[in-house]
């Protein structure tokens, strides 16, 4: 036995634990997959489905929300029809104190009013509505704070357990930090990069990098690390 130690390794838990954090970041990348790879009509995922689930497909804001997540607040297709027209036919205010304000009363402005639930963007007057219509489609970002407040934690932790056992492992030091670098930088590569494309679409580039840096090397450390631990320490020394 190596120095007379125990290999934390060798034990069932430490195994077990690995193993489940693996199959659940690969589920992970399942639905991340699965709910992307369709966007551009290909099965295979790329750099236009990235940019497509960035801004939904559509031109402007308050399309790809009353078509996303803003849907379920429209009384009808009706509505959904009636904004869709007015914004065609050039946003006009005419327009707007006759169709649209009624359902902004109706639908929207329990929320999107000073003290709503989505005061952070009030829509109570024509002027803001057309912000919206003339703002680029993204995420709106009390939507994209959260999911990377979520992810950052969520995938932050994952990473250190699954290094955390990847550095009792029996592999050069050196390709334990690179590999367990490679997956944080990735990670903030793929955030930062997501931020980014409300700036410029081309960082959807930059998304799919630094998501494949943090899934290689995430996946590589989880194969390694139960590879070495199916072997005694004594076996590892040559
Ligand atoms: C129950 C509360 C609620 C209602 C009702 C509601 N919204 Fe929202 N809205 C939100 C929240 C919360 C967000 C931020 C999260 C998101 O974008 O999904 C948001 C985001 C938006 C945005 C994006 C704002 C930005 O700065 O990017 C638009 C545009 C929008 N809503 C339009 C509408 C319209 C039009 C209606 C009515 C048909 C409506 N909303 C009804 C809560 C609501």
């Amino acid at each position: 036995m190596l120095d007379g130690k125990a290999n934390h390794l060798t034990s069932l838990p430490a195994k077990l634990l690995l193993t489940i954090l693996m199959v659940g970041f690969l589920l992970g990348e399942a639905l991340l997959w699965k709910t992307m790879h369709l966007a551009d009509g290909r099965p295979a995922l790329s750099v236009r489905d990235l940019q497509i689930s960035f801004t939904g497909g559509y031109d402007n804001q308050l399309e790809n929300k009353i078509y996303g997540t803003m849907r379920p607040y429209l009384p009808s297709v009706k509505a959904l029809d009636e904004i869709h027209e007015w914004i065609v036919h050039g946003a006009t205010k005419s327009e707007f104190d006759h169709s649209i304000m009624p359902i902004l009363k109706n639908s929207c402005m329990g929320c999107h009013r000073h003290g709503g639930k989505a005061s952070f963007r009030p829509l109570t007057n024509y002027e803001q509505l057309l912000e919206m219509v003339n703002h680029p489609p993204a995420p709106s970002l009390p939507e994209q704070l959260n999911f990377t407040k979520i992810h950052i934690v969520t995938i932050g932790l994952l990473l250190f357990v699954i290094s955390y056992l990847f550095f009792q492992a029996d592999v050069p030091c050196w390709c334990k930090y690179l590999l367990s670098a490679t997956a944080y930088g990735g990670l903030l590569i793929d955030f930062a990069s997501w931020w980014a494309m409300h700036w410029s679409l081309e960082f959807a580039y930059g998304r799919a990098l630094g998501h494949a840096l943090l899934a290689l090397s995430t996946l590589s450390m989880g194969i390694i690390t139960l590879i070495k631990s199916g072997r005694h320490p004594s076996q590892a020394v040559s």
